[in-house]
């Protein structure tokens, strides 16, 4: 094997991959009452996320065996993102979803070089929709249509109270983090009397990996997380990139967030740039307290 990576290789193999993985959860049948769960009772996971992960990891390790593999089934604390390439993957991203039959879970599977994406392939089995990503090359849907959607219609960013915002409520419902979301979803929602951003709506879809493809289609303006891992960002990271749009951390001023950071603010394309970083510093403006992980 060459000892740089063939990323255009790498990405159509994991789409072979994520499709082939999409199979075992298309035919499955999850059970709310019989699904287990990690931290507490809303952090669910499924015999099916450790089987998609079995599969992507024998198939990736045997293909690429000089890569490292990180994946949110068999993550340790021991084992910590390092600068080596590196297989970042989630088998299902919205596992609520999954378990709850609500359309929108996928597999996740990323490629990072220096703790950077390179390679991001997002695909919902359900929907079969697929968004996929090389550094450089720009952002898919489907692997032929360019994102954003809009192209060259794609309107400028006009301010918090033009946006339609995807926020998630997360595992961990008390201490500082919680009242950090639930104060800001508020401000970002209430009205421009009491000091809120009256955003147009928010949005809770259930999957990190899909919220980014949402912002890097368009469809969302924009994506604020605490909490996130490696395995729910990196693919997504990537494609918002590669659509022209901006990842910053969750916390005001955080312009150069670390993949491994636990938070993040993802904002769509706009022509020229134009709004993103006063969309970004509004944002901020809204999170009340300071997102800890
Ligand atoms: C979760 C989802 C959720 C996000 C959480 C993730 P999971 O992943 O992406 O939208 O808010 O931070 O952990 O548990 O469904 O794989
Ligand atoms: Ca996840």
């Amino acid at each position: 094997m060459s000892s740089t990576p063939d990323l255009q290789q790498i990405h159509d193999f994991l789409i072979d991959l994520a499709h082939e993985a999409g199979k075992i959860i298309t035919s499955s049948l999850p059970r709310v009452d019989t699904t287990g769960s990690k931290k507490n009772s809303a952090d669910l996971v499924t015999e099916y996320d450790r089987a998609v992960e079995k599969k992507v990891s024998e198939t990736l390790r045997e293909k690429y065996p000089d890569y490292d593999f990180l994946g949110e089934e068999t993550y340790s604390p021991e084992h910590q993102l390092t600068d080596a390439p590196t297989f970042i993957v989630d088998p299902i991203d919205g596992t609520t979803n999954f378990v709850h039959g609500f359309p929108n879970s996928c597999i996740s599977l990323g490629f990072a070089i220096n703790r950077r994406p390179v390679v991001g392939v997002v695909y919902n089995p359900v929907t079969n929709t697929l968004y996929s990503a090389i550094e450089g090359h720009g952002a898919y849907l489907n692997r032929t249509q360019r994102l954003p959607l809009k192209g060259e219609d794609l309107e400028p960013l006009r301010g918090l109270d033009n946006a339609l915002v995807a926020l998630e409520w997360g595992s961990e419902r008390s201490g500082n983090n919680w009242d950090t979301k639930v104060n800001t979803f508020a401000s970002l929602a209430g009205s421009r009397e009491q000091g809120g951003a009256m955003v147009h709506s928010i949005r809770s879809l259930g999957s990190a990996a899909l919220n980014l493809c949402g912002v890097a289609a368009g469809y969302l303006d924009l994506y604020w997380e605490g909490g996130g891992w490696p395995w729910d960002v990196c693919a997504g990271w990537l494609i918002v990139r590669e659509a022209g749009g901006i990842i910053l951390g969750g916390n005001p001023g955080d312009w150069e967030p670390r993949l491994d950071g636990r938070t993040c603010l993802a904002i769509r394309a706009s022509p020229g740039g134009q709004g993103q970083k006063e969309l970004a510093e509004e944002l901020w403006s809204h999170v009340k307290g300071r997102l800890e992980y």
